[in-house]
């Protein structure tokens, strides 16, 4: 309903007054229409006043409907200056004219509409001037148009004539008849709609009219919090991994040490990834303070000169660079952190997961941000093969609803075998790359101090990719970040991921 302003309200109150009075002493108002005409009101504020009133029961209100007909413009210009035909035939003097002059003094469309119909009514001669063939014509048509101008009924043949010259057109007339209605009264009395302290203090309750409720109305829509679709889609995600038996990594530190983010997984200090293009190094503080001693020593002791079987990488490790600090590049430096406090511990099989942000120095474009959120899942136990991780990435991908997978050889410094993870994408058709795979290397785990029949496999992947396949977002800027449309955040589906 629109609001109506004050000039509007005392217009509408108006109406009502005049409707219910008359209904006081008459029995029915046969017609809307006339009865607006009649007492100079407007029909359309009427209608809706009748409305207001049928739905309190002041009223009964029957509907009628009516075909009446309109002029159109041209059949408004013929109903006062005449049908074409008899300007046509005013317009020939009594002598005679030729075509041509006779085209002159009249308006184009009206010489051409006018000279035919004026031919066929057999009304001219045209040889050999264009002269009157009868003395006097009856201007029919403009009769009609004006009777139907004032609302006159006409002959059903004369109205389908000016019909097929689109003189007039149909209009559908709508209107009440109105009788009292079962809570009639000769003047609206304003419904109460609370039970007030007043009200019940003063005793006057009793004389008020209260409001129905209305049981179907909406309630006021709530401003609660709002989940982010990156949110929703981690949500999904942590669920899979504590319905598969996985705990949770604590993932509450962005800030990394190199020893922790690349030493710690065999990554050597001259990898690019390393340099200041890709891994975002911290100023202040620059430099991690707590490192475990003798496992450095061990870690130092594989890249430069190798061990348990392994040749090492044969160069001059240092520890300032370990202790560089940078934003996590990965969240498999907590996967290293966590392997090792496992093996502190004393080794139990374990299976763990993360999802959380990590940051690479990279150029934003559509599709890359300088951070991404990453969800990662190990598992640890004696005598695990490259079966087994490839096992539980079908099961993994599978809970979300992903069956197809290939894999494809792949390298990373601190897993042999690596595996890249290509998933069949129905509507892309085509194989799109889902994730990255692979053992962790003798490398990086026998110095931990992990036994040695102990293998890990491990997966990573990003949030944002399957998170922007299923809300159909094609720029991660859209998704994440400064220019983000908060009304994204406000309304999204919820993440049917993983639901089956
Ligand atoms: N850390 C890898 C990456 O950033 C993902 C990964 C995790 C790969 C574990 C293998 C094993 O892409």
């Amino acid at each position: 309903m629109v609001a109506l302003s004050d000039k509007e309200v005392t217009k509408a109150q108006h109406v009502e007054e005049v409707i219910l009075s008359h209904l006081q002493t008459h029995e029915e108002i046969v017609n809307s229409g006339e009865f607006a005409k009649a007492n100079g009101l407007e029909h359309d504020l009427l209608l809706s006043v009748v409305q207001s009133l049928h739905g309190f029961n002041y009223v009964e209100a029957q509907d009628i409907k009516k075909e009446a007909w309109v002029l159109t413009e041209e059949g408004n210009s013929y109903a006062t200056l005449g049908s074409p035909e008899v300007q046509v035939f005013k317009a020939i003097p009594l002598e005679g004219i030729s075509r041509e002059d006779l085209q002159k003094k009249l308006d184009v469309s009206v010489f051409k509409i006018g000279f035919a119909k004026a031919m066929g009514n057999k009304w001219l001669e045209t040889k050999p001037l264009v002269s009157r063939k009868v003395s006097n014509v009856e201007d029919q048509v403009q009769q009609q148009l004006v009777h139907i101008r004032n609302g006159q009924d006409l002959a059903a043949a004369d109205i389908d004539a000016l019909k097929k010259r689109k003189l007039i057109i149909p209009l559908i007339w709508k209107g009440y008849s109105i009788r009292k209605g079962t809570s009639y009264a000769p003047k609206r009395t304003k419904a109460a709609t609370d039970l007030t302290r007043e009200v019940l203090q003063r005793g006057t309750w009793k004389d008020l009219v209260f409001k129905d409720y209305n049981y179907n109305a909406l309630g006021q829509p709530t401003e609660g919090g709002h989940l982010h679709p990156l949110l929703k889609v981690r949500a999904q995600f942590r669920e899979i991994f504590l319905e598969m038996g996985f705990e949770e990594m604590p993932t509450n530190n962005f800030i990394e040490s190199s020893f922790w983010n690349f030493d710690a997984l065999f990554q050597p200090q001259q990898h690019p990834a390393r340099d200041s293009h890709d891994t975002f190094f911290l100023q202040v503080p620059e430099k991690a303070q707590f490192l475990p001693e003798d496992y450095l020593q061990r870690v130092k002791e594989i890249h430069e000169h190798g061990g348990y079987g392994s040749i090492g990488y044969g160069y001059n490790w240092k520890r300032e660079d370990a202790e560089k600090n940078v934003l996590r590049t990965h969240t498999t430096a907590v996967s290293s952190r966590m392997l090792y406090k496992l093996a502190q511990d004393g080794f139990t099989p374990k299976r763990y997961f993360s999802i959380d942000r990590v940051f690479r120095n990279e150029a934003v474009d559509r599709t890359h941000l300088a951070e991404f959120h990453q969800i990662e899942g190990v598992v640890c136990d004696r005598g695990l093969t490259l079966g087994d991780l490839i096992g539980v990435l079908n099961e993994f991908f599978s809970r979300l609803g992903i069956r197809k997978l290939r894999f494809k050889p792949a390298y990373n410094p601190y897993t042999e075998p690596s595996m890249e993870i290509f998933s069949y994408h129905d509507t892309l058709k085509k194989w799109v790359e889902v994730g990255n795979s692979g053992m962790f290397r003798p490398e990086m785990l026998l110095p931990m101090g992990l036994p040695e029949d102990v293998s890990v496999i491990a997966w990573g992947l990003s949030l944002e990719r399957p998170t922007m396949i299923l809300y159909g977002i094609d720029n991660i800027r859209d998704l994440f970040g400064h220019k983000v449309d908060l009304k994204l955040i406000k309304s999204n589906p919820i993440c049917r991921l993983g639901m089956r």
